[in-house]
């Protein structure tokens, strides 16, 4: 299954902008973003991103900087709401997340704005700069939370879930790491389990129907979620397996 063309690695499918910020969301934009901003370092261990705010003005409410003992990665965090919990619920974490729908980055930024917490760092654009750029082994926990399903076959092409995706993340999750994914979408359901089932570095932790149709623990729903669009959610769990990309 090599189903992503070298050309269409770096084209986002989907909004940049949505509707025009409030006064308060652009103010946020300028005093709290800043300091959260993730600046890529090719290779750079990602824990170093949490050492200390790195870009811009720091801003009192917003990163402080602290050690964290691990860095989980969240693709595609739309209002921010799973991002933000799983940084309240693991404090020692440090939570890299990917969005460029400006308007998502502003809801995340009105509830850090009332949430203050030290271990977000957030990347404006294409997941897959961040992926490239981490090193080996660099990553414990993954997650793509109802990514958008592209249902039309012409455009699966389009999903952020590809055969050399899982490569990269082969790659930079560290061995035993856990890959989260979810979907309402049941075309986008079978096509994730086709690759990630027939990828040697991933193996499915569930062992029934159970497992993937009920909310495991520490795991909210998202906004998307929440819009129940599609059909009943479906959560993957899928572990990364000492055995080397094929
Ligand atoms: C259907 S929404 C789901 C948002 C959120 N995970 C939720 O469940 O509420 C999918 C999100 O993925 C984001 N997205 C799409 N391509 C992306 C990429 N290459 N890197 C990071 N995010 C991406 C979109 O901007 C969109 O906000």
């Amino acid at each position: 299954m090599n189903d992503t063309p070298q050309r269409q690695r770096r084209q986002i499918y989907g909004r940049r902008k949505g509707p025009k910020l409030s006064a308060h969301q652009d103010e946020l934009r300028q005093t709290l973003l800043p300091a959260l901003l993730l600046k890529l370092e090719q290779g750079a261990d990602p824990r170093t991103y949490f050492s200390a705010p790195h870009r811009g003005e720091v801003d009192a409410r917003s990163a402080s900087g602290g050690d964290v003992s691990d860095v989980w990665l969240e693709v595609g965090y739309g209002g921010g709401e799973h991002l933000l919990w799983q940084a309240q619920h693991h404090p020692n974490i440090g939570l890299i997340g990917a969005e460029p729908y400006i308007s998502g980055t502003a809801k995340l930024l009105s509830k850090l704005d009332r949430q203050p917490v030290s271990n977000i760092r957030l990347y404006e654009d294409d997941a897959r700069d961040i992926i490239a750029a981490l090193p080996d082994a660099s990553i414990g926990r993954f997650f793509l939370l109802f990514p958008d399903p592209w249902p039309k076959t012409r455009h699966h092409k389009r999903r952020f879930l590809q055969m050399d995706l899982l490569d990269q993340l082969a790659r930079v999750l560290k061995p035993g790491a856990e890959l989260r994914f979810a979907s309402d979408d049941a075309g986008y359901l079978a096509y994730a389990l086709e690759r990630l089932m027939a990828h040697p570095a991933f193996a499915w932790t569930a062992q029934g129907p159970s497992d993937w149709k009920t909310r495991p623990e520490g795991w909210p729903p998202t906004r998307y979620e929440a819009k129940e669009l599609h059909g009943p959610p479906a959560f993957l769990r899928f572990l990364r397996t000492d055995r080397m990309a094929a």
